[in-house]
């Protein structure tokens, strides 16, 4: 991937000094109740980006969404409340702006201005060009630093590319590098585990995938729609019926492209799904009628690890059982840190992303270990399902 690097940008511009860069961030920060700030992985992988522009004389406008407004100011979606956060983080004074019309006043080189949510602005989600040239009145330059809002083609992500020189920051430089080297030009084999509840979400992905890789293991809810398509009961277990006949074909097409699936073996059944629930294992042919499916078993959990062993490459997303309630998280954290594992060895090469994953990674506490864990959600799933991301296009020269 040919990507164009913020640290192309001072050759190309004649330096920086004096310069104002609008910055496109993802401060679509997770808050708890009492509006405190409950992960702020986002807010930190700005970090870098300012920083590099702050030093070399530029002046910072960050801009960024939050929630989902109805093109109208919401108080509720203000993003006054990362200012104090990011200047702490930052170590330097930030101010807040709340409006888009025209430069501010009085901005001077190392200034950094947070904007207001750009989904407050009429034509922000539409991708409308007259907005798009109105942002772009506010600086000299675009630096695109938020992967996990590339696949939204809107004013203040795609859209200002148009209108002013184009990077990608040091953040998305990170995330590009990553998954480039996991799906684009991985070390072979290849292996992806995808979990999470259903198949009708991640159709796409699997079909893409199925095509790409040496072996794919499939865990969590929607692991239960694929052992009915193979006539295997399971119970009163969370399954997509209508979806068998999609199921099926995405088995053929796998053994067509030569990938190898991984289905459960034995699984973990419940007849209550609650924490702590009293648990049985039974090899998958044996679910009860009363019982639900909640997690894959120990002998599963055993292949993917001799998978993971006959693996260079990794791909996570989704996590193989019910894991916000235990017992269920059991294969997902012995799995997630046989990979771990792996990976401080030097023998595999893992990138994890997708919102629930990112959660389980953490819960098995070794996020830390993995290659790299994208701070995407959406995002990442449509990157997996080998779509052409817009964000990603303005960033890169040739075919994305
Ligand atoms: C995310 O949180 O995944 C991104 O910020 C995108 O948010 P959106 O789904 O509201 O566009």
């Amino acid at each position: 991937m040919d990507i164009r690097r913020l640290e192309e940008a001072p050759g190309d511009l004649g330096g920086l000094d004096g310069k104002t860069a609008l910055v496109r961030v993802d401060f679509n920060l997770p808050r708890s109740d009492d509006g405190a700030i409950a992960d702020d992985t986002r807010l930190r992988a700005a970090l870098p980006t300012i920083r590099f522009l702050r030093e070399r004389g530029a002046a910072v406008i960050l801009l960024s969404h939050f929630g989902r407004p109805k093109a109208a100011p919401d108080p509720a979606l203000s993003l006054a409340f990362v200012a104090d956060p990011l200047a702490a983080a930052l170590g330097a004074p930030v101010r807040f702006l709340d409006r888009a019309d025209g430069r501010p006043d009085g901005v001077i080189p190392g200034d950094v201005l947070v904007l207001e949510n750009t989904r407050f602005l009429p034509g922000e989600t539409e991708n409308d060009p007259s907005l798009a040239e109105e942002l772009a009145r506010l600086g000299d330059l675009f630096v695109m630093d938020a992967f996990s809002v590339a696949h939204r083609a809107n004013a203040s992500t795609a859209g200002l590319a148009d209108h002013l020189p184009t990077y990608a920051g040091l953040s998305m430089e990170r995330e590009l590098d990553h998954i480039a080297q996991a799906l684009d030009h991985p070390k072979t084999p290849v292996m992806a585990i995808v979990g999470g509840a259903k198949v009708s979400t991640k159709i796409g992905l699997l079909e893409n995938l199925v095509e790409k890789l040496d072996r794919l293991a499939i865990g969590g809810g929607m692991a239960n729609t694929f052992l009915l398509a193979k006539g295997v009961d399971v119970g009163r277990s969370l399954a997509e019926a209508h979806l068998i006949g999609k199921a099926a074909d995405i088995l053929k097409a796998a053994a067509r492209h030569n990938c190898e699936i991984i289905l459960p073996v034995d699984v973990v059944t419940a007849t209550k799904f609650e924490a702590g629930a009293e648990t049985q294992v039974r090899g998958r042919d044996g679910v009860k009628p009363g019982e639900m499916v909640l997690d894959v078993g120990p002998d599963t959990v055993g292949e993917l690890m001799d998978a993971m062993d006959k693996s260079n490459t990794l791909i996570w997303n989704g996590p193989l059982g019910a894991f916000e309630t235990p017992p269920f998280d059991t294969s997902t954290i012995e799995a997630a840190k046989y990979a771990a594992r792996l990976c401080r060895a030097d023998k595999i090469v893992a990138v994890a992303g997708g919102g629930d994953t990112v959660a389980a990674l953490n819960a098995a506490g070794v996020a830390e270990d993995f290659t790299f864990v994208s701070t995407a959600g959406g995002a990442f799933l449509e990157w997996m399902e080998g779509k052409r991301l817009p964000g990603v296009q303005i960033v890169t020269r040739g075919s994305a």
